[in-house]
């Protein structure tokens, strides 16, 4: 648990990389002791239409709240990844794109191509009637065009909320009708680990439910799907037709940019919502400093290469705008880390000469069960940095991916953030901090960490443990939950009033390192993807034969977090095993894979108080198999209802 492992700065880190310890603190102190100075100077990373007078104007006070950044300045995104680096890198690479199987031709994607495309995508959004401020959704595999439709949105002002390509029907239209887009862009299928994925028919069983009046295809397999006359238009034979000239709209730092549904401890998904500006610095900043991102000793640019998919928050800033406003070469996988095997990542390493790297701990996790042979017989000499996002990773998977896949030469950023951060929050940076295994390490700039006492709110000092709160605005922020403003504040700023309350759990030891310990709500965060139990409650009692359901995290070696679901099934109805793999089933239809129960226990009645509230603690315990500490148990309604569940639970078995 308390990990005293620690790994000096190299020297050629220190040396060489653009934040060293001495920077770091002093960047750091004026972050916060003077933050308009820090980011009237920070914000010139962007090429901005009219240059921002007003910097900083924030307050979490209830009667006094706002977040505003950069508020009097305009600019427009798509142009910063894309039109100011035509004249230096037009030629250059801005995509590499690795596709799901290795016999299929690869592509490269340079800023001239992915402007022109932009331009020409952009237009025809324009065509079918979206202007700014109108909501878009995008249901794409991991393709070059995927970017394109991000950066054709932000080039006219629209909207883009992208829905993760495993999400189900259901859920893509709960997403479509909550933000009123009337356009969705999608492929004919999305191909991962040699499996089809139908993302048009997923599409067509959306529209039966919401309102859509055009869908925009890309053909990627050529597979033979359905073609709606009138909604539907095929996306190469569109753009062939529009031209490649397109102004860059411009927009407000405080106009929307982004949607992007997370999930929350109740209801339904929120749709977190960023803006232009203030995202923009910070997912620029943020990629640029924790990536050590710039060019090598010879000039030429590192290849970089983020694993996530475009539908997380970890792919909008850190495939997409962090790396294309910095004038990078961002890597494109369509793929997953164990096919054709489990030597897929590290192959891809080799083939491009990936420098800087960053994934989930749930895919090195999964990949170091497999064993080193997978790894060691490539090279990967060409890494420096690696990253870690998503999840605690766990001081044995740290080792693992410094030792093993890293050769001991490279430093690991472990990042810690949120969607609604919108970028790094906490992590070493490589040239300034040593590295503890498993420690997010320190605050970037401007972000101002503090730890709670759950129970009261009071500020816990020194080394400690506490419900992690950050006390002052960033750049980055979340602006408001779309369309409920209201729930923003409910969710965020009334439990400790004042603060941003990140929903985690953390340590801080005697050397003043952050450990993330993971969730104190009722998320879940199974292979680095967010759950809110009460949603896959919801989806278990929509079925006709579920009376009540109480869903909860257990620990999973490979995904950190499974998912354990307790049923109470209607009068009358038989718990068979049956019934189990169809409730399994069904989860998985209605919302998706991600969301498929690892354990599901037929429970006759769940444990409540008095006045009839579950008491979630007893479940995670029994789910954890901590039996012997279930604690008291005597304010139950009926404590009986416990020794049922320990007879039923698999671990009993
Ligand atoms: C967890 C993903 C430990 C955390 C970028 C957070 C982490 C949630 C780390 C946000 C990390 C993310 N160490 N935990 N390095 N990074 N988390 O919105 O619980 O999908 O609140 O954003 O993931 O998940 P989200």
């Amino acid at each position: 648990m308390h990990e005293h492992r620690s790994h000096p700065v190299p020297a050629e880190w220190a040396a060489r990389a653009l934040i060293n310890a001495e920077r770091y603190a002093q960047m750091y102190a004026q972050s916060v002791a003077d933050p308009d100075s820090f980011w009237a100077k920070e914000m010139h990373r962007l090429d901005w239409m009219r240059v921002p007078t007003q910097i900083k104007d924030t307050s979490f006070a209830a009667d006094d709240f706002r977040i505003k950044w950069f508020a009097d300045g305009t600019l427009n995104l798509a142009a910063n990844c894309l039109d100011r680096h035509l004249d230096t890198l037009g030629d250059e690479v801005a995509i590499l794109w690795e596709p799901d199987h290795p016999d299929t031709p690869s592509r490269t994607v340079t800023y001239r191509e992915l402007h022109e495309a932009t331009c020409r995508f952009t237009n025809l959004l324009k065509a079918k009637g979206v202007k700014r401020g109108d909501r878009v959704t995008i249901y794409l595999p991991m393709v070059p065009e995927a970017a394109v439709a991000m950066l054709a949105c932000a080039r006219i002002g629209a909207v883009h909320s992208i829905v993760f390509a495993g999400f189900s029907p259901d859920a893509l239209a709960g997403r479509i009708a909550d933000c009123a887009s009337t356009v969705v862009i999608t492929a004919d299928e999305g191909l991962r680990g040699g499996k089809k994925v139908p993302l048009k028919a997923n599409v067509d069983a959306a529209c039966a439910k919401v309102r859509v009046d055009t869908v925009i295809m890309l053909r990627h397999t050529g597979a033979d799907v359905p073609f709606v006359e009138g909604r539907d238009v095929d996306w190469a034979t569109a753009i062939a037709a529009q031209s490649a000239d397109c102004a860059a709209e411009e927009m407000g730092a405080e106009d929307p940019l982004f949607i992007l549904y997370t999930s929350g401890s109740t209801g339904k998904p929120k749709g977190v919502l960023h803006t232009t500006g203030g995202y923009g610095v910070w997912a620029s900043m943020t990629h640029q400093y924790t990536f050590d991102y710039q060019p090598n000793p010879d000039g030429s640019r590192p290849v970089y290469w983020c694993a996530a998919d475009i539908g997380w928050v970890t792919g909008h800033s850190y495939v997409v705008y962090g790396p294309l406003m910095n004038g990078g070469i961002t890597l494109m996988f369509e793929g997953v880390p164990n096919y054709p095997d489990f030597s897929r990542f590290w192959q891809v390493v080799d083939k491009y000469q990936v420098e800087i790297f960053y994934a989930a701990p749930t895919a090195l996790r999964a990949l170091m069960r497999e064993g080193d042979e997978w790894v060691t017989r490539t090279s990967r000499k060409s890494l420096r940095l690696l990253g870690s996002v998503g999840e605690p990773i766990n001081p044995e998977a740290w080792e693992w991916y410094y030792n093993v896949v890293g050769g001991g030469r490279c430093p690991i950023a472990d990042t810690w953030w949120q969607t609604e951060t919108g970028g790094h929050m906490i992590t070493p940076l490589a040239g300034a901090h040593a590295l503890k295994p498993g420690s997010a390490s320190f605050p970037l700039f401007g972000v101002q960490p503090q730890l709670v006492d759950p129970a009261n709110g009071h500020v816990l000092e020194g080394a400690t443990e506490g419900a992690l709160v950050i006390t002052d605005s960033w750049p980055g922020q979340m602006r408001t939950v779309y369309g409920d403003h209201a729930r923003f504040i409910q969710t965020y700023f009334t439990q400790y009033p004042g603060k941003y309350f990140t929903g985690d759990g953390c340590r801080r030891d005697e050397d003043g390192y952050y450990w993330i310990t993971g969730r104190i709500d009722d998320v879940i965060n199974v292979s680095g993807h967010r759950m809110g139990t009460a949603e896959i409650e919801s989806a278990l009692v929509e079925h006709d034969k579920v009376a009540e359901a109480a869903v909860v995290g257990m620990p999973h070696d490979i995904k950190g977090q499974g998912i354990y679901a307790y049923v109470t099934t209607m009068d009358g109805v038989e718990d068979t095993d049956d019934l189990r793999r169809e409730l399994i089933a069904w989860v998985r239809k209605e919302i998706g894979p991600i969301a498929t129960p690892d354990v599901l226990q037929f429970a006759p009645s769940l444990p409540k108080t008095r006045s009839g509230k579950i008491m979630r603690r007893i479940l995670r315990k029994i789910a954890e198999n901590d039996v012997g500490n279930l604690g008291d148990i005597s304010t139950l309604a009926d404590p009986s209802v416990v020794d049922d569940l320990l007879k039923n639970s698999p671990h009993a078995k």
